[in-house]
Parts: structure tokens; C-alpha cells; sequence
């Protein structure tokens, strides 16, 4: 955060040299967050073009409202789950796009509200959900799978190869009673690994890997990315671009898997032969674009095979 109530948006110039929006474009902003990147594609785009922006928490969504004020007129901002593009079109009285972007993951609100329990560095309920529509939290999980499905999840999610040690722990703890607080979560996670969070041999917080894995469960993050990945080329007009940033290799995987395939069926080109990475300067500023990836594909001429 560098200003109160903003998320500082990551390689915003490699995405605006790649996206190459052109005034009268349609342009889908599928994680619209605060607006960030939003405000720099409307500010590409002449009276005759159209943002259309997607989140789906709420409250990120008036934040991008009040941001993209100046703009109102060229922007319709949906609550959908970009799984739901090709509906997010209709509604918006748009045929294809000619570009598709999604910066993947959480914003800093959900990081820095500790309400949203999201993050172990401050006390919170065990929630974790993007959308407060949806019914299942991180606190439902934590208590109701059973051990075996808990380290699957775990392992699968959170990448974290001692998921079986912090399964079984959770699972005793959880006898004596609800684990329901972040930092209760973040303390069992600890102890399963006879970490000490605080000790300087460790890089990262012990329970860093089972929160990613809970979060992404709880808003099936990964099957939202393949929905989206899976329907992209046919939501876009010959010669459009999708860009997507992600935060980690299972994501980057999918994006890197899904355009490789989309090559190979002759419906996108690749114009990032390996993804572009922050520079030493947006790194130093901005520690979230550390890890951030972005990926861009075009969209041939060829017709998709939808036999
Ligand atoms: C990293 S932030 C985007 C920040 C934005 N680019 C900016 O510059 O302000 C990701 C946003 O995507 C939203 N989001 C995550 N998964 C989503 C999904 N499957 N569908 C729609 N929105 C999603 C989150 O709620 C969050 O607001």
C-alpha cells in the first residue's frame, strides 16, 4: 500500500506496452481490484471503447467505481467470478473483447483487513473468502475434512511437503476444540513444523504454504483460472490480446499450459516466450511484484473447432 486505500499495481508498464489497447477497443479488466490497472486501459480507450471490469468482492468493486469516476460512461462493472466471462459479455452488450486481462490472487484490502482472515500476521476469523456469497470458509475446512483430504489439500494447494504433520496436528487440536482464529491456525501450523515464526532461520512464516492452500480451496481459485483460461479464445475478437499476471507456479503453470495448447490448436500466438518479470526497482517498491508473472497470448485468425 502506498496511499491510503490503494493497491499499488504490478508491471503496469509491460502490461500497457503488451495489451496495446487502442481507442475504441473493448477491454475486459477480469480482477478489477481497486482499479489500478483499470484507470490506465480507460485512460487508453476514446468515448467509443468499453471497460469491462469483474470482481468479485464487493467492496473492491465500489473502490474501482469510485476510481474509474471520470470514466463512468465507457464502464460497466459486473460482481461476477471470471469464470462467468462469456455472461459478463452478453451483460455488457459486447460480442468479443479485444483484450482480456486478469491480474490474479488478492488485493491488499483483503491482505491488511485482518477481518477478512486472510493473513496469519494479524489476528482474524478464519475466513478467507473473496466472495461473501460463498457458503464454505477456511474455518469450514479447517474443522470438517477429514485428515487424509486436509494434507491433500494442503500438499496440492500449498505446495508444502509436510502437509501429513500439519494435518494430523490440526486434526488434534481440533478434538479440543474449533480452531476458528488466523492466528490460532498460524500457531498449530508452527508447531507442527517446530518452527519458531519469530526465528531468524526461517525465511518465510511456517503456516505461509497452508494459508495459500486453504485460499485457493475456498474460492477454487485454480478451477476459476482454468474456466477462465478454457473460454478466453472464444471470447476474443481476431487479433486480440489476453494478458494474465499470476503470483505462483501453479497458476503461471495452467497460463503457460493453456497458451501452449492454444498454439497448438492455431487459436493464439504467444507473445511472451518466457514471462516478463518485474525490474530491481519495481521489486524494491512493490515486494508484492515479486513473484508476479505476466503472460501474454494473441488471438489468430482461425475459427475455434467447437466440435
Ligand atoms: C490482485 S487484485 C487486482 C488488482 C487490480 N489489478 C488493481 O490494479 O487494483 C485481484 C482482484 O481479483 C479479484 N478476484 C480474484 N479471483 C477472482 C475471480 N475468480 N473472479 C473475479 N474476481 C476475482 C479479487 O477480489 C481482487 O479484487
Amino acid at each position: 500500500m502506498t496511499e491510503a486505500g490503494q493497491h499499488t499495481p504490478v508491471l503496469v508498464r509491460a502490461v500497457c506496452e503488451l495489451l496495446a489497447i487502442s481507442p475504441g477497443d473493448t477491454v475486459v479488466d477480469a480482477t478489477i481490484g481497486l482499479g489500478g490497472h483499470a484507470a490506465r486501459f480507460a485512460e487508453a480507450l476514446s468515448a467509443s471503447g468499453v471497460l469491462v471490469g469483474l470482481d468479485v468482492d464487493a467492496g473492491n468493486l465500489s473502490a474501482a467505481e469510485a476510481r474509474l469516476a471520470d470514466f463512468a460512461e465507457n464502464v460497466v462493472l459486473c460482481r461476477r467470478n471470471f469464470r462467468e466471462l462469456p455472461e459478463a459479455l452478453r451483460d455488457a452488450r459486447r460480442g468479443r473483447a479485444d483484450v482480456i486481462f486478469a491480474d490474479l490472487g488478492v488485493s491488499s484490502p483483503h491482505l491488511d483487513n485482518p477481518e477478512r482472515g486472510f493473513s496469519f500476521a494479524a489476528d482474524g476469523p478464519l475466513d478467507m473468502r473473496l466472495d461473501d456469497r460463498l457458503t464454505t470458509t477456511a474455518a469450514d475446512l479447517v474443522n470438517q475434512l477429514r485428515e487424509g483430504e486436509l494434507a491433500d489439500l494442503i500438499y496440492h494447494n500449498g505446495q508444502e511437503h509436510r502437509s501429513r504433520r500439519i494435518a494430523s496436528r490440526i486434526c488434534a487440536v481440533r478434538r479440543e476444540r474449533r480452531i476458528t482464529r488466523t492466528s490460532q491456525l498460524a500457531e498449530v501450523v508452527a508447531a507442527a513444523l517446530r518452527v519458531d515464526p519469530k526465528s531468524r532461520r526461517s525465511k518465510i512464516h511456517p503456516a505461509t504454504r497452508t494459508f495459500q492452500a486453504l485460499r485457493i480451496s475456498v474460492n477454487d481459485e485454480l478451477g476459476a483460472l482454468d474456466a477462465l483460461l478454457e473460454c478466453a479464445p472464444d471470447c476474443l475478437n481476431p487479433g486480440g490480446r489476453i494478458g494474465i499476471i499470476s503470483f505462483h507456479s501453479l497458476e503461471d503453470g495452467r497460463v503457460k499450459r493453456a497458451f501452449l495448447q492454444g498454439k497448438r490448436e492455431g487459436v493464439l500466438a504467444i507473445a511472451t516466450k518466457k514471462p516478463v518479470v518485474a525490474d530491481q526497482d519495481e521489486r524494491k517498491e512493490n515486494p508484492r511484484s515479486r513473484s508476479a508473472k505476466l503472460r501474454v497470448a494473441v488471438r489468430t485468425q482461425a475459427e475455434i473447432d467447437t466440435a
